[in-house]
């Protein structure tokens, strides 16, 4: 096994002789961070893979994002470090069950988080990120029925910011919904002047602690341009190592989760993406995630649609 500083020259090396492209979520290990070519949140990924012009693209995510990027370059090949990287919240909503739910509600437009299957996608209208979901429900008429899944945690949050009431599916993230109100009051505490930045995946309670509710990417932003110097950060661990990044001098603290002993809290299936992992699968060709085609042209729709109104808002 390569140290880390050989094996990232060498995956360089690689994706340049492959012509492959590196993506990287924000939730991944600082070192898979700093060898991609993009990292970003789930909106800034779907939009870097749908303008891709590479044979290859590495998706160092979860498995729905590599969908995603399937679904968008249909000509590349794509491939994830590990196929265990799924996502507790896409599972939460079982295709088979999201469509009988759509079907028994003929009257609802449906609109599904970028955390759901490419199947889940293919019985939706729009899809959304958290970094959009606010101006794509706002783009709906106010008397148009809404379903949104599968978050309710994101869902009970665009409903009270947008005076709404969608029809929410039961679906949350574990990684979200374990962060410590009680602990997050005691970092308050300590840190007065602190801000408190939160995903909306986050459950209501703690959220009403935020004095930012975004996603990833503007969480980041907002550390960039904030005037304040210490922040308590309730999303996944691995947004900090960007933060730290482009704010040297400020002071970033991870909420932790309710479980003892843990200081911070980090999607566990993220984590999956090592370099190692990364550079066996450029090497190798594999895993390769693919997309049925009877799934993939219908999932492409609201996908196509989310990213139209995003470029049209500038989001
Ligand atoms: P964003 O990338 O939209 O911030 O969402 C976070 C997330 O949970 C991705 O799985
Ligand atoms: Fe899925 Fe939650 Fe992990 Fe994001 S943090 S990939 S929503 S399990």
């Amino acid at each position: 096994m390569l140290p880390n500083t050989d094996l990232k020259t060498a995956l360089r090396a690689l994706a340049k002789e492959k012509n492959a492209v590196i993506l990287a979520h924000y939730y991944t290990e600082a070192a898979v961070q700093d060898v991609a070519d993009f990292v970003g949140d789930s909106l800034a990924l779907a939009q870097q893979a749908a303008k891709a012009d590479a044979d290859i693209i590495l998706m160092c995510g979860v498995h729905f994002m590599a969908e995603t990027c399937k679904i968008l370059s249909p000509e590349a090949k794509v491939l994830i470090p590990d196929t265990a990287a799924t996502c507790s919240l896409a599972e939460s909503c079982p295709a088979d069950d999201f469509a009988k739910f759509v079907a028994a509600h003929p009257n609802h437009k449906v609109i599904s988080y970028v955390n759901t299957s490419a199947a889940v996608k293919a019985v939706t209208d729009v899809v959304v990120t958290s970094g959009n979901a606010r101006e794509i429900v706002d783009s709906f008429p106010a008397d148009q029925p809404l379903i949104f899944g599968p978050d309710k945690n994101l869902g009970a949050y665009i409903n009270a910011i947008t005076g709404r009431e969608m029809l929410l599916w039961d679906g949350a993230c574990h990684v979200h919904e374990r962060f410590s109100l009680e602990k997050l009051i005691e970092l308050k505490q300590q840190y007065p002047t602190a801000e408190v930045l939160v995903h909306p995946e986050c459950r209501g309670a703690v959220r009403k602690m935020a004095d930012v509710v975004g996603s990833t990417a503007r969480l980041l932003k907002h550390t960039q341009e904030s005037p304040c110097t210490t922040f308590l950060v309730v999303t996944e661990s691995g947004i900090l190592h960007q933060m730290q990044q482009s704010s040297p001098d400020k002071t970033f603290i991870p909420v932790p989760p309710d479980d003892p002993g843990c200081a911070c809290n980090e999607c566990q299936y993220m984590r999956l993406n090592t370099l190692q992992k990364a550079y066996n699968a450029l090497l190798n060709e594999s895993p390769e995630v693919t997309v049925p085609a009877h799934i993939a042209e219908r999932a492409v729709r609201p996908i196509m649609r989310m990213l139209e109104i995003s470029r049209k808002l500038g989001l």
